[in-house]
């Protein structure tokens, strides 16, 4: 019998309200199973990132539920969903995301301090992770001393230290040259093979290829049959007009808090609000809503993903 890992049941996701509502996800039904090994493809502005923000813990749908691994998460509170995201999820990301002040070691180490496991085992099992993952030469070095592919590689082996129940993984060889980027997935392939799940997007046929199987986005669903390669795009009937971060707007002539300019993702914030453990880091958004945005703290420490008020933030 297979186990279900994941679960997306009618998902949807909108953003904005009235004429600036957009339809991000639409009534998403999507099961993975253990051991499933899927890309996701699809047109720019396709939904691909929110469907995985959704499935990261990272952004909440509108409506439709997400369970994860036999958990309904619709309850759930930010604390609860981050401590979720640390002993179920890992992530992987196409710029890395490592702290360069700490060692290829010290970054494998730090999801497990958060998990409370014991410093002694904390090292142990980083450095099995870095040997597995190619890098046993390489424990001690900090990112910038090492290969686009290598620091891919400690993040990898960030992402599956607490052996998570699904890694997500968006765009991870965006970044890299094709030789690297063959050896990247080469790893991902590799832990496939040893039973992990993986859901990973990409634009490259080629990646896509190595998946068990692929999912094409089109509209904020799942497209059904798979159509053939690259058919002509109409342009998507949505008010950014195709260039999906840029034109998000909310406009807002005197705004409260909640509502003022729009924190795009990708931009540079602080927190504001003392009240937050989070008071005077930087991060950078990773997604926004309407009023809430998921921040990536300094360095890319992907246990402090945490979702913030708007109010709490100032761009940068
Ligand atoms: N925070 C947001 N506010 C408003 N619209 C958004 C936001 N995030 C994404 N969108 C819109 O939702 C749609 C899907 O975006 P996204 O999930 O990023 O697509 P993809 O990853 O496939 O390029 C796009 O039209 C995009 O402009
Ligand atoms: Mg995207």
């Amino acid at each position: 019998m297979t186990c279900t890992v994941a679960q997306l049941k009618e998902v949807s996701k909108s953003y904005g309200a009235g004429h600036n509502r957009v339809l991000a996800v639409d009534r998403l039904s999507l099961k993975v199973a253990q051991g499933d090994y899927l890309a996701v493809m699809g047109a720019s502005g396709s939904g691909k990132s929110t469907a995985m923000n959704i499935l990261g813990c990272l952004d909440r749908p509108t409506s439709g539920e997400y369970w994860l691994d036999n958990c309904p998460t619709g309850g759930l509170n930010d604390d609860q969903l981050a401590e979720l995201r640390n002993r179920k999820l890992g992530f992987v990301f196409q710029q890395f995301y490592l702290l360069r002040e700490l060692t290829a070691l010290e970054n494998v180490m730090l999801p497990m301090a958060y998990a409370g496991v014991a410093r002694p085992l904390q090292r142990q099992r980083a450095e099995a992770a870095l040997v597995r993952v190619g890098l046993g030469q390489r424990l001690h070095n900090r990112p910038n001393q090492l290969s686009g592919g290598q620091q891919q590689r400690v993040a990898i082996a960030r992402a599956i230290i607490n052996r998570p129940a699904l890694l997500l993984a968006d765009e991870p060889t965006g970044a890299l040259d094709s030789t690297t980027s063959n050896e990247v997935m080469d790893l991902f392939g590799e832990l496939h093979q040893e039973g992990m799940t993986i859901i990973l997007v990409t634009h490259e046929q080629e990646v896509a290829a190595r998946a068990k199987t692929i999912i094409r986005f089109a509209d904020g669903h799942i497209q059904h049959p798979p159509l053939p390669p690259s058919p002509p795009q109409p342009p998507p009937l949505r008010h950014d007009g195709g260039t999906p971060m840029a034109s998000v707007s909310v406009p807002s002539p005197s705004p409260s808090p909640d509502q003022a300019a729009p924190i795009l993702p990708g931009s540079s914030v602080t927190v504001q609000d003392p009240r937050s453990i989070y008071q005077g880091y930087t991060g950078i958004v990773q997604r926004i809503s309407d009023r809430r945005a998921a921040v990536l703290f300094e360095g890319g420490n992907w246990d402090k993903l945490v979702t913030l008020q708007l109010s709490q933030l100032q761009g940068r």
